[in-house]
């Protein structure tokens, strides 16, 4: 995709162009320019490097800030302190990750001071918050970029504004309908990759910022995405995983609506592709089609996140996620009834305004009925602007940790006790990198999202194999290839 673009054929000396992704090329020559100028002063090529604080979501839009960097000429840095340009891109889904954020702009600060050509931007989703932006205005104006997750394929642009002007930029969008494609990008991995199908989401539960940020929920279109998913597997990747902050609900929204599994249909007949996995998925919307086209797929991947959020259908309908206790429990019986080897994964909330003991109880009765592969526990975290954050019946802290401590130890009694059904089975492995730890070691993952280590050749990496799992640690596996 990056050698894609002829900047020979780009006068910069014209006007830029009206129509994208046109428009972001002109700029992107702009910019070359400029660092290459940079690259002159230092004797070297310039270097630059990104943070992601979020999701999946989030990662995938910082691999199109790293396209972009590479496309003008910088080179990633391998660590902070190397970088002449350093990107933040936030997440503000719990207080949390804003704190993270604020904490690393310090350490900045100090490090712009000594290296006075640094450039410092910030994007993603604590952007899209007007009180983040008034305090970064504030008290932290050595930034020199800031800008949201709307126009996040405008990069180019603002920096070549960045660069001309000489001031800061902020440009913040409230919300958009466009969709931009065709924007380069730099994957993390060579053999896998992330793929937007949607934007946004309508959802509204009633603690996530996320509409807020992320804005109304728009489908690619399916032909924009299999061409995306064809010249990834021309590229070598052989698993993608289909991103959306509520999959189930894909296509609604096109001109000619499509549903979520006849996309999958489509994607499964691309050859040379090997495993398709999806996130998230609302129980509210999980199709019956849906059940059917996975458990006959051979490339879908025996894995399901399957927020629940709370067990307690008092609590669910406060936190507008539109079901019940007993309908999440139908749903997942009826899944394991087409999958039975199907992992089923989670997120939960504890600590929402007005959760009693009782609601606590009902969540740990879910946990223990589903017996979960594995559960992200989250306590409740108030977010401004969201209905829950003036709702009555704030939890106290200290019940909010008490309650968090019992659900995850409950969980990770139950996953320990799940994970090693597999035990002394055949799994076929996408191995993804040498072994942190042991480097005679080879990392890889099951379909099931499980990773397994076992004695093999760097050479693997990439490609799948067989391997026998002989022992499993917790939440993983040691194996040997066969
Ligand atoms: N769209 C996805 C989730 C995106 S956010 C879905 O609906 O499943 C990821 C997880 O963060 C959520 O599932 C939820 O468990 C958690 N989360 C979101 N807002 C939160 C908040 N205000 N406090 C604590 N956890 C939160
Ligand atoms: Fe947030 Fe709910 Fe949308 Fe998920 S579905 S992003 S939890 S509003
Ligand atoms: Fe965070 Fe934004 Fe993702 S708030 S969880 S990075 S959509």
């Amino acid at each position: 995709m990056n050698d894609k673009i002829d900047f020979s054929r780009i006068d910069c000396t014209k006007e830029p162009p009206l129509e994208e992704p046109a428009r972001q090329y002109y700029y992107m020559a702009k910019c070359r320019r400029h660092v290459r100028k940079l690259e002159q002063k230092l004797g070297r090529r310039p270097l630059f490097f990104t943070q992601t604080f979020g999701c999946q979501m989030n990662a995938r839009d910082s691999e199109k800030l790293a396209g972009i960097l590479e496309c003008i000429g910088y080179a990633e840095a391998s660590k902070e302190e190397d970088a002449d340009f350093v990107i933040y891109n936030t997440c503000t889904v719990r207080e949390n990750a804003n704190q993270r954020v604020y904490g690393r702009l310090g350490q900045l600060n100090r490090m712009k001071k000594k290296k006075n050509h640094l450039l410092v931007a910030l994007c993603g989703c604590m952007m899209q918050e007007p009180h983040v932006v008034e305090k970064l205005k504030q008290s932290y104006r050595f930034v020199d970029l800031i800008f949201g997750t709307h126009n996040l394929y405008r990069f180019a642009e603002l920096l070549a504004c960045r660069l001309e002007s000489g001031r800061t930029i902020i440009d913040i969008w409230k919300d958009t309908d466009k969709i931009v494609e065709e924007i380069p990008s730099d994957r993390k991995f060579p053999f896998k990759s992330g793929v937007n199908i949607m934007f946004g989401c309508n959802n509204f539960c009633s603690y996530c910022i996320v509409p807020y940020v992320r804005g109304r929920e728009r489908s690619r279109n399916p032909e924009d995405i299999l061409r995306e998913i064809r010249a990834l597997v021309q590229d070598g990747v052989v698993e993608v995983m289909l991103l959306g902050q509520n999959v189930n609900s894909y296509g609604k929204t096109l001109k000619e609506p499509m549903s979520f599994a006849k996309l999958l249909t489509e994607i499964e007949r691309i050859e040379g592709l090997r495993r398709i996995r999806f996130m998230t998925s609302h129980p509210k919307d999980l199709s019956d089609e849906l059940i059917d086209v996975m458990s006959r797929s051979t490339k879908i991947c025996r894995h399901l996140h399957l927020p629940l959020q709370s067990g307690s259908t008092r609590i669910l309908e406060k936190m507008n996620r539109r079901y019940t206790k007993e309908q999440y429990l139908e749903l997942v019986e009826k899944i394991r009834r087409a999958m039975p080897d199907l992992s089923l994964t989670t997120d939960i909330i504890v600590g929402f305004p007005g959760e009693t003991e009782e609601d606590f109880q009902d969540t740990l009765e879910v946990i223990k009925k589903v017996r979960y592969d594995s559960a992200f526990t989250f306590q409740y975290s108030r977010r401004t602007g969201t209905p829950a954050a003036s709702m009555e019946g704030q939890i106290p802290p200290e019940i909010v940790k008490d309650r968090f401590d019992r659900l995850l130890s409950a969980v990770q009694s139950i996953s320990n006790e799940v994970c090693g059904r597999d035990t002394k089975t055949i799994q076929e492995v996408l191995v993804e990198s040498v072994n942190d730890h042991d480097p005679s070691l080879l990392t890889g993952r099951m379909g099931n999202n499980l990773l397994v280590h076992f004695p093999g050749d760097a050479s693997c990496i990439g490609t799948l194999v067989n391997v026998k799992l002989e022992e499993c640690k917790g939440f993983y596996y040691l194996g040997t290839q066969v």
